[in-house]
């Protein structure tokens, strides 16, 4: 027998970690006559893990984050009846008005991204509300100074190392080498990679190019990071020279005009620009469109690509406007499943010890509990033997 399987179907079937989570909770019932605020991007990853929550007896009520809601997904979980505010917006009004929605239909728990929902509930406390979970350093950041008004457990996700090293450095890794062949279909073997940043992401990022087989240097602000590039056995030249020597030159450092129209003397004719950093800020692009030297610009429409022609005849090529390429350009992925499977094996875990009041207001705004992060690590080990 045939049938048509969607992304959805891929990629719940890829999510073994939470489809394992999702078994059990349809016997333990962790959330059974308890509700749950979701807000946070409505895409197909997101289904494995809201499903994984309704097989645990939550009623959801769900909104996604501004610009990211793939209507798809809407109409699915939809289909399942589940409730659901969010459009696919880019005005700010209109996504706050879905969250103040979420928010209004007072929820048990909340599972926040960018403490937008526990923002709320902040300004308008209601007595039922146990705690929840925020996924993102942005969120812990803005979420630290309402502890006191908030005087609940939040358990934030960025802050297990399972997060750090399986996702950021991993998949961003992966996903930022794997845009870049996406974007240009071009090889890296034999290539001059300079990568910016040597966190958890450039440290990824890095790693997979020296794999392509590139020649990769590495620049970073900080000389301890620099040292540690230097004997992960990266190049580490002076800022300039890494800048001349590169085929492509790679942001992913969290911090605006990484590279700007200031360096146009330095960088090497047919040279690709392209940022893996939160904010499309890290190149400035702008600086360089209009940069008196810039002769013409050829914009590849489908692939995302522009080309910007110097008047000494040199050209260089910038991928996605300097947004992530990871979730820019044609068929953007993100990181891999298997990465975002483990996150959200920890969110499920994380909800769960809430929900059951494993944990009070002392641990308002704090790391994934250990236990949690040695329960998931134990459980993925399982699968992959
Ligand atoms: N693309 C994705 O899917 C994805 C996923 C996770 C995080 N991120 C983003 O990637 C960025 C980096 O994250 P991280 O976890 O690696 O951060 P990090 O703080 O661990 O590392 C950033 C590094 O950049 C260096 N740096 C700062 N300014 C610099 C400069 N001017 N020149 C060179 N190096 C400089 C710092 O010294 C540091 O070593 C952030 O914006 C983060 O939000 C993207």
């Amino acid at each position: 027998m045939e049938k048509t399987a969607t992304r959805i179907d891929w990629i719940g079937s890829s999510c073994r970690l939470l489809r394992a989570t999702a078994m059990e909770f349809a016997e333990t019932r962790p959330f059974e006559g308890l509700s749950i605020g979701t807000g946070i991007h409505l895409e197909p990853k997101t289904v494995a893990l809201l499903m994984t929550l309704r097989a645990g007896g939550a009623n959801l009520i769900c909104t996604g984050n501004l610009n990211s809601t793939q209507p798809s997904t809407v109409e699915y979980l939809r289909s399942q009846g589940i409730k659901v505010f969010a459009t696919q917006t880019t005005d700010p009004v209109a996504h706050h008005d879905s969250l103040e929605a979420v928010v209004g239909e007072r929820p048990d728990l909340l599972l926040d991204n960018g403490g937008d929902l526990f923002a709320i509930a902040a300004k308008r406390p209601y007595s039922s509300l146990r705690g929840g979970t925020e996924e993102t350093t942005s969120g812990r950041t803005r979420l630290l100074p309402m502890r006191e008004q908030l005087n609940m457990p939040i358990l934030v996700i960025n802050d297990s190392p399972i997060k750090q090293f399986a996702e950021n450095r991993h998949a961003v890794g992966q996903s930022l080498f794997e845009s870049y062949m996406r974007f240009t279909n071009r090889s890296t073997n034999g290539k001059r990679v300079t990568v910016f940043g040597y966190g958890a992401c450039g440290k990824g990022t890095a790693a997979c190019f020296r794999n392509a087989f590139s020649t990769v240097s590495v620049v970073d602000l900080d000389s301890v990071t620099t040292l540690e590039a230097h004997l992960d056995g990266f190049v580490t030249p002076l800022r300039e020279d890494a800048i001349r020597s590169a085929d492509v030159l790679v942001t992913v450092t969290g911090f605006p005009n990484i590279i700007t129209a200031a360096d146009l003397p330095l960088i090497k004719d047919g040279a690709i620009l392209m940022n893996g950093g939160h904010f499309p800020l890290e190149i400035d692009v702008a600086a360089f469109r209009a940069h008196p030297d810039v002769v013409r610009i050829d914009r590849y429409e489908a692939d995302y690509i522009e080309t910007l022609h110097l008047k000494d005849g040199r050209s260089l090529h910038i991928l996605g406007e300097g947004h992530m390429a990871n979730l820019a350009g044609p068929r953007p992925l993100g990181n891999s499943v298997e990465s975002m499977d483990l996150g959200f094996a920890l969110q499920a875990r994380c909800l769960e010890r809430v929900a059951k009041g494993g944990v009070g207001p002392e641990a308002c705004v704090v790391p994934v509990p250990r236990d949690i992060d040695q329960m998931v690590a134990s459980a993925h080990l399982a699968l992959a033997r």
